[in-house]
């Protein structure tokens, strides 16, 4: 077999069976197989795709390239949810504790805030003494004995997804559906739950800004699922703006708190309520309506929120950050504001705009090494379709000395859109693929 073969087949449009396949990817990862190699065949992927079965072995063969972690000491059926990434999107907060109150168990590995998007392991970490590292063993056991944990990713997952994507980021090789779909479900594979539920973010803060580039891709996930005899629904929803009313670490936990005692912001409950649903079901606990029904009965009733004081007193968190979030969670006391600079109503949001320009604010990083500031962000007082009027405040902005807040200000400038034509908004909820 020669890697210019295997290329030559794939840029002429050919389908790449098991034994190629496994030759490139794992070739690569070895070392024999040179990048310049491997970049053609990503670029010729990138032109020729790859069909259901190909993005199947591709997924199997990344999966099985490093540690798969075997969560069979934990009893039950484990559902596992992934979000594509957003700005504000602190779901992850609430529907583990919802989920978890129910008798779902919830293994959670989560990750760190990236590029634009945040991470729920940030998140978490603005809770003062909140472990996100445990080992194996301690995970398992608090799994078992209070049906959470959410920690950060430590095993060795799928190596050649990791090296491949940062080639695939150096040679404009990212935004093809095989590859990003076999690129996320070789980690979740790898990660051992028995369903998957997928949050498929649409729009300007979301990785797809456009429904019929996301519905392919949750095709293609929920596809590449099945092929590994897992169940795996996918919810397309909405991201034209940043989720619920704050971007930040604290603050998004704050929030993420507040929804748990039922005064969240309508739309990101809807999408806690819709996620937390379709994993009940995964999970065999009813039909949708029943699970529907228990979820909601979680939230209102306040077990989700007891759940998730177990989670923080159990990971050596503060647990009164439950009672009294506004005075355990780090939050900056200096408070500026990005106002609007005409009358009308706010039309468009580039939400990808408003992750960097939160970013500048320190609540993310540019590179691995970077450190965030938790106590930094933004609470949202104007939402897509409200009206403005001129010099009015569309956000309240936490501020540090560490921030960059001209260029922030700048950023956010450009991201709001203010128009005489109130917009048609989407539902949070768009679509849903089984
Ligand atoms: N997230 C991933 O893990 N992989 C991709 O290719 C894109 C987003």
């Amino acid at each position: 077999m020669r890697p210019y073969d295997i290329i030559l087949k794939k840029r002429n449009g050919g389908k790449l069976n098991k034994e190629e396949i496994n030759y490139m990817v794992m070739g690569y990862v070895n070392g024999e197989i040179p990048d310049y190699q491997m970049a053609a065949l990503l670029m010729a992927i990138y032109f020729k795709h790859m069909d259901k079965e190909e993005r199947a072995i591709l997924t199997e063969v990344m999966a099985n390239s490093g540690d798969k972690i075997d969560l069979s000491p934990i009893k039950g059926i484990k559902v596992d949810k992934h979000s594509t990434g957003g700005v504000g999107d602190k779901t992850t907060l609430v529907v583990a504790p919802i989920v978890a109150s129910l008798g779902i168990p919830v293994a959670k590995m989560s990750g760190r805030a990236l590029g634009h998007t945040g991470g729920t392991i940030d998140k978490l970490e603005s809770i003062p003494g909140f472990k996100t590292t445990l080992s194996l063993n301690e995970f398992f056991e608090n799994v078992n004995r209070f049906g959470i944990a959410i920690v950060g990713q430590t095993a060795n997952l799928a190596p050649a997804d990791k090296k491949i994507y940062a080639l695939r980021d150096a040679t404009a090789t990212v935004d093809e559906i095989s590859l990003i779909a076999s690129s996320i479900m070789s980690k979740k594979l790898a990660g051992g739950a028995d369903a998957f539920v997928l949050d498929v973010k649409v729009g300007s803060g979301a990785f797809m800004k456009t429904f019929d580039e996301a519905r392919e891709l949750a095709e293609a996930m929920v596809g590449i699922a099945k092929s590994h005899n897992k169940k795996a629904v996918a919810v397309l929803t909405d991201m034209d703006e940043p989720l619920g009313k704050y971007v930040g670490n604290s603050l998004e936990v704050l929030e993420a708190i507040n929804t748990l005692k039922g005064l969240g912001d309508s739309r990101f409950t809807e999408l806690c309520l819709t996620l937390s649903s379709w994993m009940c079901y995964l999970a065999g606990k009813g039909n949708l309506e029943e699970c529907k029904s228990m979820v909601k009965n979680s939230l209102e009733s306040g077990k989700a929120l007891e759940k998730f004081r177990d989670l923080v007193r159990a990971q050596g968190g503060n647990p009164e950050v439950v009672d009294n979030p506004d005075k355990i969670l780090p939050i900056s006391k200096n408070i500026i504001y990005f106002k609007a600079n005409i009358d009308g109503y706010i039309s468009k949001i580039d939400t990808e705009k408003v992750g960097i320009a939160c970013n500048y604010l320190g609540a993310g990083r540019a590179k691995k090494e970077d450190n965030i500031d938790h106590s930094v962000g933004m609470k949202i007082l104007k939402k897509l379709g409200d009206s403005v009027s001129k010099g009015e405040p569309i956000l309240e902005l936490y501020v540090n000395n560490s921030s960059n807040i001209e260029t922030s200000l700048k950023l956010l400038n450009e991201a709001y859109h203010i128009s005489s034509e109130r917009p048609v908004l989407s539902n949070i909820i768009i679509d849903v693929v089984e």
